[in-house]
C-alpha cells in the first residue's frame, strides 16, 4: 500500500519491502529515461548512464513479438551489468500474454514493469494496444490488478490525458489501475489525438496528485534542468520522465543533478569524442552495418545545432569499418555561422 502524508505530496511507500525499494529508486532519481522505442537501447541507456542518469527504461516491448518468439523483441530484454536500475515496459493487448510475458521479464531478473498505456502510433492503437488502453479503463485495470497478483515486481502504467480532447479521462484510468495495485503512474500530458506535438497543460498533473496515492512520475515537454525544477514546484510530481530532451544531449542528466541554469554545450572536439564512444557501445552489441545504421539518427541529434548536416550525412552513410568513422569525425570542423565541414 502506498500512502500519502496529510497536507503534503511527500508518498510514503507501505508494503512489502523489497516490492516497492525498487519504486523508491526510481523516485529518488527524479529524472527518469523515458521509454523511447527504436531508442532506448543498451548504448543509448549506458551513454545516459555516463552522464547520471539514476533509473531507466528499455523501450516497449512487444507481448506479442515475445509470445511468438521473435528475435529482435527478446533482444529487448537483454540486460547487462551496469546498467541498473532499469524497468522494462510492455505494450499489449491479451491479458494471459501481458501475464506470461511478465512472467520471463521477472525471471530475466527485471525489478519493475511498466504497461504502455499511451503509445499513439496507429499500428498499435488499432490493435487495441497503447492508448487504445486509455478507452477502456476496465480492461487496463484488469492487466494491472493480474500482473500485481501473478508477480513479485512492481507494476506501474504509463498513461495518456485522455483518448482526444472530449475525451479526458486520466483521472478515472489512474484511480482504475491504483485500485488494482499499480505502484505508479506515468503521465504524459498529452491525448492520444496530440501524438507528440502542441502545449502539455501540467495543471492536470497537479490535479492526479491530488487524487490518488501512488507516485505520479510527469512526462511531456521535459527539456531542460530549468524545466525539472519547474515541473516538480508546479505539479508536486514524485519525478519526471526525460524523453526527447535526452536525444543527441544524453549529457542533460548531468544538467538536472547539477540543478544547471544554462545546457552545457560540449566543446567541438569533447561532442566527437561522446559520438565516437557512442558508436563505440553499439558495436559491442549490434554489427558494424546495424551500428551504422542506429547511430544515423543519433549523429543528427547530437549535430542538430549545427548546419550542412546533409553533406555530412552523406559521407556517414558510406563509412565502412570504424577506422573511415574516426578519419570522418578527424576530418570534422566547424566554420563560420556553424557550417560543419570536412
Ligand atoms: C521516438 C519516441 C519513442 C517513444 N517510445 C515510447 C515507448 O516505447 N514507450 C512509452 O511509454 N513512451 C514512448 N514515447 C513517449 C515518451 O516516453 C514521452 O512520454 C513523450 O515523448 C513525452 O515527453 P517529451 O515531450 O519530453 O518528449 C516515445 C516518444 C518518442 C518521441
Amino acid at each position: 500500500m502506498v500512502m500519502k502524508e496529510k497536507n503534503t505530496s511527500r508518498i510514503i511507500i507501505k508494503n512489502d519491502k523489497t516490492k516497492n525499494d525498487f519504486v523508491k529508486r526510481m523516485i529518488m532519481a527524479k529524472a527518469v529515461l523515458a521509454p523511447l522505442s527504436g531508442i532506448t537501447d543498451i548504448p543509448f541507456r549506458l551513454m545516459a548512464r555516463r552522464f547520471g542518469c539514476k533509473f531507466a527504461f528499455t523501450e516497449m516491448i512487444d507481448v506479442n513479438g515475445i509470445i511468438y518468439k521473435n528475435k529482435k523483441s527478446f533482444r529487448l530484454l537483454d540486460r547487462i551489468p551496469g546498467d541498473e536500475p532499469l524497468g522494462v515496459q510492455l505494450v499489449g493487448e491479451d491479458i494471459e500474454r501481458f501475464v506470461s510475458v511478465a512472467k520471463i521479464c521477472e525471471e530475466k531478473g527485471f525489478k519493475l514493469l511498466d504497461i504502455n498505456a499511451g503509445c499513439p502510433a496507429r499500428k498499435v492503437v488499432t490493435l487495441g494496444k497503447g492508448a487504445a488502453l486509455m478507452k477502456d479503463p476496465k480492461k487496463l485495470a484488469r492487466i494491472v490488478g493480474r500482473l500485481v497478483k501473478e508477480l513479485s515486481i512492481p507494476v506501474t502504467v504509463k498513461i495518456r490525458s485522455g483518448w482526444d480532447e472530449n475525451n479526458i479521462n486520466y483521472l478515472k484510468v489512474a484511480k482504475a489501475v491504483e485500485s488494482e495495485g499499480a505502484s505508479a503512474v506515468g503521465f504524459h500530458v498529452r491525448t492520444r489525438e496530440q501524438m507528440y506535438k502542441g502545449e502539455v497543460d501540467r495543471s492536470l498533473i497537479f490535479k492526479l496528485k491530488e487524487k490518488i496515492n501512488i507516485p505520479v512520475i510527469a512526462s511531456g515537454n521535459i527539456f531542460s534542468a530549468e524545466d525539472v525544477k519547474n515541473v516538480f514546484k508546479s505539479t508536486g510530481c514524485d519525478a519526471v520522465f526525460i524523453a526527447r530532451g535526452a536525444l543527441g544531449r544524453p549529457w542533460i542528466f548531468k544538467e538536472i543533478e547539477e540543478g544547471s541554469r544554462e545546457e552545457w554545450v560540449p566543446e567541438f572536439e569533447e561532442l566527437k569524442n561522446i559520438i565516437k564512444e557512442h558508436f563505440y557501445l553499439n558495436l559491442e552489441y549490434y554489427d558494424f552495418i546495424h551500428a551504422r545504421k542506429r547511430m544515423y539518427k543519433h549523429l543528427t541529434w547530437y549535430l542538430k545545432k549545427y548546419k550542412n548536416l546533409h553533406e555530412i550525412m552523406k559521407e556517414y552513410t558510406n563509412i565502412k569499418d570504424m577506422r573511415s568513422l574516426e578519419k570522418l569525425l578527424k576530418k570534422l570542423r566547424v566554420g563560420e555561422k556553424k557550417k560543419l565541414y570536412l
